[in-house]
Order: C-alpha cells, then structure tokens, then sequence
C-alpha cells in the first residue's frame, strides 16, 4: 500500500530517497515523508498529499557525508492523511517508516502510555519507534532494542528505523509486506519495490518473512529467528525506461497503447505452432488434479472469472473463482486434488497472498500467474507464470489484465492439450491466439471517436456494462475501470439478468454500453438491448455488426473468434474511461482513494 526507501552511505541523501519515493508514489500518495541522520544532525520533512508538497518542502535541504536517511509514501490505513499522521513516525531520537498493519498496536500503545510516553499520531506504526526507545530505556543495546521490539509485532510489516542511537545503522524487519535490500560497494539501499532502486545498484535481496538485521556502510547483518543468514542476491532489472510515460499524457494510456507489445512478449516460446509450452510448469503438474479454484481480487478477480468459461469449455474441468477477502474467511471446504489459481499483478495483494496461504496449509497445489517476479505471491506458490506485461504503473489496471486473460486462456489450452483436445480445434485456438497483438494495436481513428464519443458521457445517473458469457466479466472490468477513474457510478451485469430488477432504473439518463460479440449468444444479447432501448435507456452498443437501435455505436473488427472480439472490447471499454476521466479533468494515474498495491486487508 505505502512505498518505503532507505538508504546507508555518504551520498547526497535527500536525492535518493526523493527519487525512490517517486517512483513508488503509485503505491499510496496521501502523504510523504523523510528523515536524514548524519552525525548528530536530524532532519525530518513531511507534507500531506502528493510528494510533490515534500519535494518543496526540502527545496532548500541537502545531506552530504556519512549518514542514514528513510522515506515514506502513505495511503492511509489507520488515522487520516494528516501531517501528524505521515510517516516516518518519531521518537525522542529515532524515526521509522512502515508499511503493513500492526495488529496488536493497541495493546503495545496502552503499555506505553501507562509508562508515562506521549503518542503524537492515531496511527498503528508509531508504537513501533516508542516501544524501540522504551526497550532503549531499558538500557538494552540499539540491536537488542530492535531485536525486542520486532518480536512484540503482530501483523504485517516492513520496517525501517534509524536513531540516534546507533550511529550509520538502518534497522530493518520484514512480515508480510515486501521489503528489499540493493548494496552496492558501501552504500546499502533499500526500498518496497524494486523500480525505486534500479540504476542504483545492479542486484538485491528479496527479504523473507521473519527477516530482520541492520546495514551499515556496506554492510549487512540479516537474521531470521536466532539464525544469521547470508542474504541470497538476485540481478535488478537494467532499467526503468519502460516506466515512464514516453511522451504519452498518462501512464494509464501508455500501458493501453503498450498491450500490443506485451500480449507478444506474453506468448514468446509459450505459444507454438501447434502447441502451448510452459516450461515452468512441470511434468505432471496436472496429473492428479480434478478441479480448478481462483482466487483474486478486483481486475485480477475479473480475469480469473474469465477464465472459468475457458477452462470449463476448453479445457472440460470445472472451474470456480472467489474474490480472495470473501474465500479467506468463508471456511471453505478444501481438498488435495483441487489446483489452487492465484491472480494478481503486484503480487503483494494482501487478501490472494493470505488465500494462497491458506489452501497451502490445507496441502492444495498451487499455480500463481503474476506479473511481478519475486513477489510474495509468486515466492509462495509451487508454480508461477509470468505475465510479462512490464511495470504497471496506472492505478487503474489495462495491460496487467490483458495479459492475465491471455495467460489464462494459453492456460486453458495447455490443460486441454494434457487432456487430448482436438487438434484441429487446438490449432484455431493457436491462430486466433496469435492475432491478439493485432487486434490490440491501437488506431488513431478509433481513439479519435472514442474522444468525441466521450464527451455525450460525463453526466447521467449511472452506467451499465452488460454482457453474456465471457463478456460479462468483461463487462464488470469495463464497469470498475469507468468508476475507478471517472467517480461515476457504474456496474457491470449479465445482460440477461437485467430483467431481473435493474431495468427499472432505465430511462434516458442511464447509460447501457452494450458488449455485443457477433461469435457467443449474438441473438440473446441483441433481445436484452432491445429490452433496455424500449425503456428509453442511452444505448452505446459495441458490437462488429451495426445495431440499428442503438444511440451510439463502436465498430469492432475482429470478430472471428470470441477471444479476438473479447479483447478488441476491452480496448474499447479502457479508451472509453480514459477519456470520459480526461474530460472530468481527473487524475487518470492516480484516482482519489486508491493505492496500487493493496498489502493490507
Ligand atoms: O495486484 P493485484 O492484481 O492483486 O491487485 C488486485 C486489485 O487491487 C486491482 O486489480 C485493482 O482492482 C485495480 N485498481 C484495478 O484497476
């Protein structure tokens, strides 16, 4: 939820952490902060909303010379976005960043504050640096305090603290929230995700749940339960090019022109001509496997909920998907020939990694597709597949769900494959398949009118998405993605449901955009929008054949196939809430309450 970064060595300090901050601020932006200790010298900034505010506040501030320095960007869990409230959280002479939930903060701060200490913020992270100090008090060593203080902590964290009282030293701990360490010669950095830290240093150590220790010029001193361990190192990425915005006036617009790209790179030595390779998975993976189960959340959740069709038609085994915070605590009946699927993009999302955990106890398989590699998600599960589709900055998901369906789908063939489908229907899976990277080229002409189009769409009292079959979780994604953006209220429904009780809200001021796939149920859909449009709904039909009814219309191309039809729709349904959010003039990257990583439940 929150993006963290720190930094041992002589360096210019503000730099770094400023710089890591910045490209961590996707995560969580309602405030930022730093701290710089360098000899007997502290500084400490912070400012509410985007990190911009900070970056002035310390126009006038520079740190050279040995020294420590920690970074925060906040989206708000306990206590508001308020100055107070902004990490890092102090102490008499120490400060901490955060990022997770301590569960048992309470408890901690009661005991404190009955020991006569003061706490400044509502938030759970400052017990952390008053318990530090307290155990300080105690006349324990800084290490011993850290030590101590880490073991009271129940919940989810990662954690940096500096402090006077140990001159040089970042303390760090790791549960549950990601956390790694770059060194390079003697400057040691760290930070919550890896684009912060590229350029900076050439490899890093992914940090293990239970992992706790210090740095200090160059060197590392990591522990997990009494044992010390030699930290595994992993290569950073080159680069972080493909993050920024090229020229595009958003990330969110980048990464849809991108999914071209990245649905090709998606399929590279994975699709054949005549089969689906995965060599991560491995032989006999599937053998004993009788049933599917997905969990995941949001865009990830509606990709897996596409994926039930696909694998209960292609690949003939059945196939449920639940939204990770509803199956964790439903007490679900589980057994060992179930394959358990995770979705997510980050790979972090608090509720799929705690579902993943979960089914691992009870001894269920487990299969993650994951565009992060080396998150926990993927770090927990017996099998990862990647989906390549390259930082997702945006906080509204494009490219990530692109190329979750599409994995999903070269997935559904592969157990298919294992099963003996039809090698003729195998190859036109293939070809269509191929075609993906086509259909999702983006034409100025379509964007154009998508533009002009958008401009009837700002008002009104809601929107439906409505589909059937493989288009109704496409017509939820399309429906999450227009409220993410936009704030206006609107629900994705299976077409054939809406006589059920949502067509009475119909009138003109309700708006319908009506996924109309020429290949699955054409006739169904059509009777469902005549329903709507002799009610008088606003029609927005997107369909390859004209809808004469219709008040609008966007024409689709590929329509050989459903997938191809499938994705041509997501391109459109994207473009649509990107530009009706340009109109409303909102922050397309950064919508109002939303983090893009959600490490806590
Ligand atoms: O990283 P994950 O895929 O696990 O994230 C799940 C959701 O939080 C995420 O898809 C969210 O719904 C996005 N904002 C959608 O655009």
């Amino acid at each position: 939820m929150c993006g963290i970064v720190g930094y041992t060595g002589a360096k210019e300090k503000k730099e770094i952490i400023l710089d890591g901050l910045k490209e961590l601020e996707y995560r969580g932006y309602d405030s930022a902060g730093i701290a710089v200790l360098s000899g007997d010298d502290i500084e400490y900034f912070k400012a509410v909303g985007k990190l911009d505010n900070l970056i002035k506040k310390t126009e006038n501030f520079q740190s050279y010379g040995p020294g420590v320095a920690i970074g925060h960007t906040r989206w708000a869990t306990h206590g508001k976005p308020t100055e107070l409230n902004a990490h890092p959280h102090l102490g008499k002479e120490s400060f901490v960043v955060h990022n997770g939930i301590i569960e048992n903060y309470k408890e901690i701060k009661d005991e404190l504050e009955k020991e006569g200490i003061a706490f400044l913020s509502q938030t759970d992270t400052e017990v952390i640096v008053h318990l530090y100090e307290f155990y300080l008090s105690q006349r324990l060593e800084a290490f011993e305090a850290f030590k101590k203080t880490v073991g009271r902590l129940e919940g989810a964290y990662a954690i940096l603290l500096i402090s006077r009282s140990a001159e040089g030293k970042i303390f760090f701990a790791k549960n549950g929230s990601p956390l790694l360490i770059a060194p390079d010669g003697e400057d040691v950095y760290f930070a919550s995700s890896d684009t912060a830290v590229i350029g900076r240093a050439r490899e890093a150590y992914y940090l293990e749940d239970g992992d706790y220790g210090y740095a200090q010029m160059g060197d590392i001193l990591l522990y997990n339960g009494e044992s010390e361990i030699s930290p595994k190192m992993k290569p950073l990425p080159a680069n972080v090019d493909t993050a920024r915005k090229d020229g595009y006036r958003f990330f969110m617009e980048k990464e849809i022109y991108e999914q071209s790209i990245v649905t090709a790179d998606t399929m590279l030595g994975r699709v054949l001509d005549s089969q689906i390779n995965f060599e991560e998975i491995p032989q006999g993976f599937f053998d004993d496997v009788e049933d599917i189960r997905i969990c995941a959340c949001g865009t990830s959740y509606h990709a897996a909920l596409t994926a039930s069709y696909l694998f209960e038609r292609i690949s003939k085994i059945r196939c449920s998907v639940e939204i990770a915070s509803e199956f964790r605590y439903k007490e679900p009946l589980l057994q060992k020939k179930t394959l358990f699927i995770s979705v997510s993009q980050s790979g972090e999302t608090a509720d799929t990694l705690e579902a993943l955990k979960m089914v691992k106890r009870a001894g269920l398989k487990s299969l993650a597709i994951c565009n992060v590699d080396n998150s926990s998600i993927v770090r927990e599960s017996d099998v990862s597949i990647l989906t390549r589709a390259g930082i997702e900055k945006g906080v509204a998901s494009t490219k990530a769900f692109a190329t979750q369906v599409l994995t999903l789908w070269m997935l559904s063939l592969y157990l298919a494959q294992d099963r003996g489908i039809d090698s003729q229907i195998l190859s036109k899976e293939i070809e269509a398949m191929r075609h993906i990277p086509v259909v999702l080229r983006v034409e100025e002409s379509l964007h154009q009118k998508i533009h002009r189009l958008s401009k009837r769409y700002l008002h009104g009292h809601g929107f439906f998405f409505i589909g059937r079959d493989l288009f109704y979780p496409l017509a939820l994604e399309g429906a999450l993605k227009l409220k993410e953006i936009s704030y206006l209220h609107a629900e994705g429904y299976p077409a054939g449901e809406m006589k059920h009780g949502p067509i009475a809200l119909a009138d003109s001021e309700l708006f319908t955009i009506a996924l109309m796939p020429s290949t699955i149920l054409s006739d169904k859909i059509r009777s469902n929008v005549e329903e709507l449009s002799a009610r008088d709904a606003t029609i927005l039909a997107i369909s390859a054949e004209p809808f004469d009814i219709a008040d609008d219309f966007i024409a689709i191309k590929h329509d050989s196939h459903p997938m191809t039809e499938f994705f041509e729709m997501m391109l459109v349904t994207q473009l649509l809430a990107l530009e009706i959010s340009v109109r409303l003039g909102n922050d397309v990257d950064m919508p109002r309450n939303l983090a893009k990583s959600v490490t806590v439940e």
